[in-house]
């Protein structure tokens, strides 16, 4: 079975005035599901059908096809960021994630303001965490960040 575009988990407008519903057009509409058709093309020809998402990025990564894996890191990439946004409710951070955060910045609140702080600077950086690191190897093996249509 082919895979198919998620819908967006909110209305595409929620987000407004943060990110505009073009925005999201633009990167549901085109880009995500660019990378969903280019998947689906790829595990077509590559008879990786049934296969799940994970699947066929770990199958790609293993045949060395920079392009599948591209694309198919994207497509999960797209599938996660859309689950990591939401329009404003005054969600706070619950179980284990809030206990991290506790430990780490003392609250929620706190935390916040460390980002606001910081907010021109390198992420790593605005968070108060310690330089660059040495990259590990699933870092490297992630895709690059890459919109089709673009050079
Ligand atoms: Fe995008």
């Amino acid at each position: 079975m082919a895979f198919t575009l998620p819908d967006l988990p909110f209305d595409r407008q929620a987000l407004e005035p943060h990110m505009s519903g073009e925005t999201l057009d633009y990167h549901h509409g085109k880009h995500h599901k660019a990378y969903v058709d280019k998947v689906n093309a790829a595990v077509a020809e590559k008879a990786l059908g049934g296969a799940s998402l994970s699947q066929v990025i770990r199958a790609a990564a293993e045949q060395g096809d920079t392009g599948l894996f591209d694309n198919a890191g994207q497509f999960w990439n797209h599938n996660f960021f859309w689950q990591c946004l939401a329009p404003p409710a005054g969600q706070r951070p619950t179980g284990k994630l809030a206990e991290l955060i506790d430990a780490a910045f003392g609250s929620t609140d706190r935390m916040l303001a460390k980002l606001k702080e910081g907010s021109g600077r390198p992420f790593r950086q605005r968070l108060g965490l310690a330089g660059p690191r040495r990259r590990r190897a699933e870092d490297r093996l992630a895709p690059r960040r890459r919109h089709p249509g673009r050079a």
